[in-house]
């Protein structure tokens, strides 16, 4: 891969802060900046700069608006009380994004690149990141393929770019439990399928079930593995997270249709430093609602970036509601949550060397 060091900086002429760093609904303003950068087949990548946020020209036969071929990633730059601005674990950002291009079968970034453009873009946007407790700048990158062709082969042409978006608490005011439907004829994702890429199609694949969960009162939808309909995998936007005993915390083992959630990896790396168990094993849904349903589960919380660590209320299968922990946010949730977020602004060291 032949990367340029340095990144052309366009600035925009717009010089009024008053607008920025106000965090709207999830991912509704925008940064004023935008990193992108184009991929040729016979010259890689090229054309790198950070220039004012711009719509993207596309021939309407570009490969991404009839076949899907693009990848995205979410990741988020935090402010600290000392005003500083940092991003969490954004290297394993840039690798899970490469990860996905292979998958999708488009070309890699130089992750070093890719984090400078990260590092550079929320530098010259730092005034979007909001200071609110709990809010801070969410980063897209996102790749699409955009070869002018209608036959069905990857394609030649890329374009790979980044935009920011301030964002408060992805679900209401981030602590009131969730109710979650558990979708019994829909899955998500099939082992040997690409629910471990991060790619627009899983997602608009959910949307059916999730829209109709909404207009019933649901706030996610929980998938079931798509071969035997009988294990749990994941929810809409989140991992998922079961507390044992008030002690242990267990969740879905990666199976090939999981997306390796980086919020997900984080828990289960720093749990055991709070004194919890952890465990990835296969969870039956029938096993779970028993548990539930006898107190042995006595919390449930889904993870990811945008929706941090998020209490689960309910989980409603076949038409039953079993309830959590009285629809109360629990001990380990609260104390998973302010671990997690505690590092992510600064308020205690990183002794995982996660902060950039
Ligand atoms: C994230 O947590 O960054 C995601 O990609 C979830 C997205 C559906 C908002």
């Amino acid at each position: 891969m032949n990367q340029a060091q340095s990144i052309p900086i366009h600035r925009s002429n717009d010089n009024s802060i008053g607008h920025r760093g106000k965090a709207g609904a999830f991912g509704t303003t925008f940064g004023d900046h935008m990193f992108s950068q184009d991929f040729d087949g016979d010259q890689g990548w090229s054309e790198a700069g950070i220039h004012p946020l711009n719509g993207i020209r596309l021939h309407p036969a570009a490969s991404v608006l009839h076949y899907g071929q693009e990848i995205f990633e979410g990741l988020k730059a935090y402010r600290r009380a000392d005003g500083e601005v940092c991003l969490f674990r954004a290297i394993e950002n840039c690798r899970r994004f490469n990860r996905s291009a292979a998958r999708m079968a488009m070309p890699e970034v130089d992750e070093n690149f890719h984090l400078q453009a990260l590092c550079e873009l929320v530098a010259l946007d730092k005034d979007w990141v909001p200071s609110e407790p709990g809010s801070s700048l969410y980063l897209r990158p996102a790749m699409i393929a955009t070869s002018p062709r209608l036959g069905l082969a990857a394609s030649t042409q890329y374009k790979h770019f980044i935009i920011s978006s301030p964002v408060a608490a992805y679900f209401g005011d981030g602590h009131s439990p969730l109710s979650v439907l558990v979708s019994d004829h829909h899955r998500r994702a099939v082992k040997g399928g690409v629910g471990e890429a991060k790619t627009g199609g899983n997602y608009a694949a959910s949307l059916q079930v999730s829209e109709a969960a909404s207009r019933n009162g649901f706030d996610q939808v929980l998938w079931l593995d798509a071969i035997e309909g009988k294990y749990i995998e994941e929810v809409g936007a989140m991992n998922i997270c079961f507390v044992y005993d008030n002690e242990k915390i267990v969740t879905p083992a990666l199976s090939g249709s999981i997306l390796e959630g980086i919020t997900r990896d984080s828990i289960l790396k720093l749990a055991p430093h709070l004194g919890l168990y952890i465990e990835e094993s296969r969870l039956a849904i029938t096993e779970v609602l028993d548990d539930i349903d006898s107190g042995r589960i006595t919390e449930v919380f889904g993870c990811g970036t945008a929706a941090v660590v998020s209490p689960v209320g309910t989980l409603t299968y076949k038409g039953e509601a079993h309830t959590v922990n009285n629809n109360m946010p629990g001990r380990v949730t609260r104390l998973i949550h302010r671990e997690i977020t505690n590092i992510q602004y600064g308020e205690v060291d990183d002794p995982y060397g996660w902060i950039t």
